[in-house]
């Protein structure tokens, strides 16, 4: 199960101060439950666990899955950005074997592979390499059904799939996730007579990984989309609870709230010993900075990967300005199996090690590093879970999840709106001569020419 100790804050902070935090993250939590704070037309995500495990949607995702892979589909390109990508990417780097597409022998799921996360000429013909030499089919998963960087990336793909396949049975090879009425997809898609799964109104992108998009991707690349609702559902119900000491989502809540809020930690590293988790603090990321980052505040969220990146950002953790705190993802238990063996000769000096799991010395250099962080003045949050699984991948985006909510009303901000992301689009419309932009890219040339 997973858990959470906050044992390495505590040289840093007062009993009475968390308590106090404690209390903020109580009265967030009831507004939150109770669905009377900012953006709560946005919060179906809190009970998508519960409602996810008893309909047909993970049926309906399996049986696309068969479908495909009756037509001996080997490769789906999946295409979304933001919280529309990260959920599905994050659990599928976090299952899979890193090695997979190079191992020999035959594959039980097709590759899935990702597109219009970005507007690179490079990436999207690199990955039209690979489709022309497979079987392919795609997911396009966009909310608004509007967003420029997928609908760019599904252009591409759809005219590729209907050249290659023709027409009919390009209808067969394309799924949509999008929005129930609105937007160019979903039309695009009634009039090509894809299937199509509904995201829900009251679910935003990031919060929307136990939907189908996050479900489909995660369930066409072979893993166990039960198993993750029932990790999610375990922690639905404990993190609804009113209690701190049982309550791991308010727990959390609190002390990144009392450190930011009281010492100035403005910035949180998601920390992780396992580089099966690079994705997850991307995915934390997105959730927590789109949901925090807003009206002159919140905690900038960072992550790294060690050992790796203690030969990297080690340093300025360790010695650097004193604004961070840390959350280390715990993996507590390995579940391949290698020992280092004693060498006759030594000559590179590691018979010390002679015995130990390689998982052994990891351990010890996670404990070494908190230790020395903590010395250094970065406060450790820690979360555990026993191995990484979709039970546990599933209880940890449900926590994060429920956790956000709960910080961003402690901190005074709207969790589920994004405000911030329109600038950059406005600018990039004016400067591509969209169709109705007209005004803003007169201004925006003239500014430039100044
Ligand atoms: O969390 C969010 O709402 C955003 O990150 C969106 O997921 C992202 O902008 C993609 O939007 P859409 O799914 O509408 O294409």
């Amino acid at each position: 199960m997973l858990k959470v100790n906050l044992e390495g804050c505590k040289s840093f902070v007062s009993e009475e101060q968390y308590r106090e935090y404690v209390g903020k993250a109580l009265a967030a939590l009831d507004v939150l439950e109770s669905e009377t704070g900012a953006g709560n037309d946005f919060v179906g995500w809190k009970h998508l666990p519960s409602i996810n495990s008893k309909n047909s949607l993970v049926d309906e995702c399996e049986q696309i899955r068969d479908s495909w892979k009756a037509k001996g589909v080997d490769l789906v390109v999946v295409i979304g950005i933001g919280g529309s990508y990260l959920g599905a990417k994050c659990a599928i780097e976090a299952l899979k074997h890193p090695f997979s597409s190079l191992l020999s022998g035959k594959k039980d799921a097709p590759e899935v592979v990702f597109a219009g996360q970005n507007l690179s000429e490079e990436y999207i013909c690199e990955l039209m390499d690979l489709v022309r030499e497979r079987n392919v089919a795609t997911v396009v998963i966009s909310k608004s059904g509007t967003t420029t960087e997928p609908a760019v990336a599904f252009r591409i793909i759809k005219q590729y799939i209907e050249n290659t396949y023709g027409k009919a049975e390009a209808a067969e090879r394309i799924v949509a996730v999008t929005d129930k009425a609105r937007g160019a997809l979903k039309s695009l898609s009634t009039q090509e007579g894809y299937k199509t799964f509904v995201i829900e109104d009251n679910v935003g992108g990031r919060y929307s990984v136990l939907t189908p998009v996050g479900m489909l991707p995660i369930i066409l690349a072979g893993y166990d989309m039960r198993a993750m609702l029932a990790g999610a559902l375990e922690m639905e119900e404990l993190c609804s609870r009113p209690c701190a000491e049982t309550n791991p989502a308010l727990q959390y809540a609190a002390m990144r709230n009392l450190l930011y809020s009281e010492f100035g930690k403005k910035i949180e590293i998601l920390v992780s010993f396992n580089p099966k988790f690079q994705y997850l603090g991307e995915w934390w990321k997105q959730l927590y900075g789109e949901s925090e980052g807003k009206d002159g505040k919140g905690i900038f969220p960072a992550s790294v990967i060690c050992t790796t990146d203690l030969h990297s950002m080690g340093q300025y953790i360790q010695d650097g300005e004193r604004i961070l705190m840390e959350t280390v993802v715990t993996v507590e238990n390995a579940q391949r199996s290698m020992v280092i063996e004693a060498d006759g000769q030594n000559l590179d000096g590691l018979n010390f090690l002679a015995g130990k799991h390689v998982e052994e010395c990891n351990a010890m250099a996670e404990l070494g590093t908190k230790l020395a962080h903590i010395d250094g003045g970065v406060p450790q949050l820690q979360l555990s879970i026993d191995k990484i699984d979709e039970y546990n991948l599933g209880a940890i985006f449900y926590f994060f999840e429920k956790a956000c909510g709960i910080s961003a009303y402690v901190l005074g901000v709207n969790p589920f709106n994004q405000p911030g992301v329109e600038a950059y689009k406005k600018n990039m419309f004016a400067l591509l001569d969209k169709p109705g932009y007209e005004e803003q890219s007169a201004a925006i040339r003239a500014r430039l020419a100044e």
